[in-house]
């Protein structure tokens, strides 16, 4: 779905690159986190994937489409398949709720009947039913940004970019937000965050990508933000050597279904079909238990030692 090959990216008048030969691959309906301090370079990936900024070397693939040799008259093509939120929320201060979301249907000339139709399927994903007619400064930051994930999600794109979309959020607010994102991702979606929330990418354990200074520095499968698990790519190994595999890993798996079988399932392929989504319930309102988190977390800890 995203590949990058040895990409560079040096903006004008600056010496350092901003994204110094990074090569990864993120597959269809795979949800990533990417990492790493201020000016690292996460902001930067997600403007080369939406095409916002060329590569100043390398290749990018965004769904089978190769960047650099896209003409400018079928960027507005991709980036309908690429939806966005930030941490500024970025609605539209004068119009409602539903208004906002129906704003980026009416702009790809959605009909009045779907526009109807999909806009209270949206909302009712991201937990905001009943909220239609209220304006964005009626709202909680954490409401704003659903709104603003219900808008980025309205029309079923393939690739959502999430950059720092939990920055202004406190904790267990941030942690919703991050959980309507698995949500979205179990619906088919590819789901990229950049983010500087160590809580909650550990909660989630997902693929967590490093940036340091613009280099991949780590990318690790079922991550944490501060250790990692299980290495993707060993950059710093013998490439003949085999992937590490961690003692802790079948108690991991255990760890992982015990914590909440029911808010991690197996990936509901739904078509879009919005009726089929999972329904909002305790995952949206309450942290998942920690238990296995920590098992695991410990268990990756002892093993790198
Ligand atoms: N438009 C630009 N022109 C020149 N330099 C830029 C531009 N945008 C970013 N940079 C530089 O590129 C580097 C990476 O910036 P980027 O915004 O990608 O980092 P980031 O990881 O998103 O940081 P943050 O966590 O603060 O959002 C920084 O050194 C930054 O100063
Ligand atoms: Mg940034």
């Amino acid at each position: 779905m995203i590949l990058f090959e040895n990409v560079t990216k040096t903006y004008p008048r600056t010496t350092r690159p901003a994204l110094d030969d990074v090569s990864l691959e993120i597959p269809r309906g795979e949800f990533a986190f990417v990492v790493g301090t201020s000016g690292s370079g996460k902001s930067t990936l997600m403007q080369l994937v939406m095409k916002e900024q060329d590569a100043t070397r390398g290749r990018i693939l965004v769904a089978g489409r190769e960047l650099d040799r896209l003409p400018e008259r079928k960027v507005p093509a991709l980036r309908r398949e690429i939806g966005c939120v930030f941490q500024d929320f970025r609605l539209l201060p004068n119009k409602t709720v539903f208004q906002n979301v129906a704003y980026a249907l009416q702009v790809l000339g959605s009909s009045r009947a779907r526009i109807r139709q999909t806009v209270p399927e949206t909302l009712e994903l991201v937990g905001l039913a009943g909220m239609e007619k209220r304006l964005p400064h009626q709202l909680s930051g954490g409401e704003q940004q659903r709104v603003a994930i219900a808008r980025a999600f309205v029309n079923r794109p393939p690739v959502l970019l999430a950059d720092e979309p939990t920055g202004n959020l406190d904790p267990d607010t941030s942690l919703g937000i991050v959980q309507l994102l698995d949500r979205i991702n179990r619906t088919g979606t590819t789901v990229v965050m950049a983010t500087h929330d160590t809580v909650t990418v550990n909660a989630m354990r997902k693929r967590v990508i490093r940036l340091d200074r613009g280099v991949l520095v780590s990318d690790m499968e079922a991550g944490d933000y501060t250790t990692g698990s299980i290495p993707r790519v060993r950059l710093d190994d013998d490439p003949g050597e085999a992937p590490r595999p961690l003692g802790a890993t079948p108690d991991l798996a255990d760890g992982y279904d015990d914590a909440d079988p029911t808010a991690y399932g197996d990936g509901d392929d739904l078509d879009g079909d919005p009726d089929a989504l999972p329904p909002i319930g305790r995952d949206a309102d309450e942290p998942r238990p920690r238990g296995g988190i920590f098992r695991r977390h410990k268990a990756a800890q002892t093993s790198n030692r």
